[in-house]
């Protein structure tokens, strides 16, 4: 019998159906509209998520603001950091394109720092090291510091902040992918001045689409929500006197968010489950390597499970890989992809890397390579970038593997199984 297929990481939703429920009530009362009680509720749960602490500290005061996308986050997070045209903001070079797209939106250039080995996010040294050479080159100061918990994996954010407060540089955590990580047993994205979150349809929760700005007080609160509803005066009729973004959650959305957070700590406690069987299975196959918590600091959800495979090790049908030009996207795309001119760039994932995903993807399970460092994308040739070479060998040499709440210790062990299988040498 044919085995379904087994994706990366899907929206599932709570066995309790609460999820509909909270929609229904929506329609029932005509709150078919961007505010409305499940905003507000679903406001509310975030706000007891992020605020709980597990390292013997107070409970933490965070408001938050659900938003359209964790796109619209972060570019929010930025506006209120006071980025503009001609600004420069440092942002991690490895990670999703929405990381540092919205700096672009506001007319300022990003510039990147890579990685540290352990934890795959930001470099602290060369995160200094970026501050010091843009203040000697431009005279002016970065505008904000962005960090990325990579696959769920937290930054070392105390470090981040050290450096970041003695610059006086605001730090917008992007927490998309780190939705419950915590460093410290303290929330990721409460530690900056903003903290961004996602609820799209592949994240740790889903409200199909959506996201969040965690921020720091009911003042920029207030702002953010002020920004986030098109920047009114308040006048009879419409008064405009700052450019304001239509990027409010919908109540519908918000209905599923609600359902969604009665099983968050579920979702968490699979996905941790999930990496510990791939750990446990692959830890004796040679040139395979799990990636985890560096140290009990760290606390990642695992969003995605991801490994690393070292070059000597071969793979069926490696000598087949990048043959042919990939008519669709990988991991899948919602809109138009442009066709690719060539199957290959000055920079990709090794071809046994390439193979193993075509061994999979033809098993019925859906991995996917890295992301590919920001610096080493045509669309930021231009972009000063400082580099150790880190996030370049990972993503060459690197995998996502199936973790979402779909996946069962059965699919686990067959994946596994595909791997071992693959390899010939
Ligand atoms: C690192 C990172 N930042 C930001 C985002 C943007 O979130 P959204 O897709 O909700 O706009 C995503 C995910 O999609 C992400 O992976």
């Amino acid at each position: 019998m044919a085995r379904n297929r087994i994706y990366l990481c899907l929206a599932h939703m709570s066995e309790a159906g609460l999820e509909q429920k909270y929609v229904k009530e929506a329609f029932d009362t005509n709150w078919v509209v961007p505010l409305g009680p499940n905003v507000n509720g679903f406001e509310e749960d975030l706000e007891n998520f992020v605020n709980e602490n597990r390292n013997g500290n107070e409970k933490l005061s965070k408001r938050v603001v659900a938003l359209s996308a964790g796109t619209a986050a972060v570019h929010l997070g930025l506006l209120d950091c006071g980025v503009g045209y001609g600004d420069e903001v440092i942002v991690q070079s490895f990670t999703f394109c929405a990381s540092s797209h919205p700096i672009t939106y506001l007319g300022a250039t990003p510039v990147f720092v890579d990685s540290e080995k352990d934890s795959w996010n930001i470099d602290p040294d060369l995160l200094e090291e970026a501050i010091k050479d843009r203040i000697a080159k431009t005279g002016r100061k970065p505008k904000a510091i962005v960090p990325v918990a990579l696959y769920g994996m937290p930054y070392q954010i105390d470090r981040i902040m050290e450096i970041a407060d003695r610059y006086g540089i605001p730090v917008v955590e992007d927490a998309a992918e780190g939705f419950g990580s915590r460093w410290k047993g303290q929330v990721l994205g409460t530690f900056g001045k903003y903290g961004v979150l996602s609820f799209n349809g592949n994240k740790m929760i889903t409200t199909s689409g959506g996201g969040a700005l965690i921020t720091e007080d009911e003042e920029q609160w207030r702002k953010i929500m002020w920004y986030a509803t098109q920047a009114r005066e308040a006048y009879p009729y419409y008064q405009h006197e700052a450019i304001g973004y239509n990027y409010r959650m919908s109540n519908i959305c918000a209905g599923i968010g609600r359902g969604q957070m009665t099983v968050a700590n579920d979702h968490i406690a699979h996905h941790k489950h999930v990496q510990a069987l791939y750990e446990e299975l692959l830890k004796d196959v040679p040139g395979i390597k799990v990636h985890g918590n560096p140290d009990s600091r760290y606390d990642s959800n695992y969003w995605l499970c991801t490994m690393t495979i070292d070059p000597e090790v071969r793979i069926k049908g490696q000598e087949n890989a990048y043959k042919t030009i990939v008519t669709g996207a990988v991991g899948g795309a919602a809109g138009v992809i442009h066709v690719a001119e060539s199957a290959h760039t000055d920079c990709e994932p090794n071809a046994n890397v390439e193979a193993l995903r075509m061994v999979l993807d033809a098993a019925q399970v859906e991995a996917r390579p890295l992301w590919k460092p920001m610096h080493k994308q045509p669309v930021y040739k231009n972009a000063p970038a400082y580099l150790n070479g880190v996030s370049e060998a990972l993503f060459k040499i690197g995998m996502c593997l199936p973790s979402g709440p779909y996946v069962s210790d059965d699919d686990v062990r067959y994946i596994v199984d595909c791997i071992k299988n693959a390899i010939v040498g």
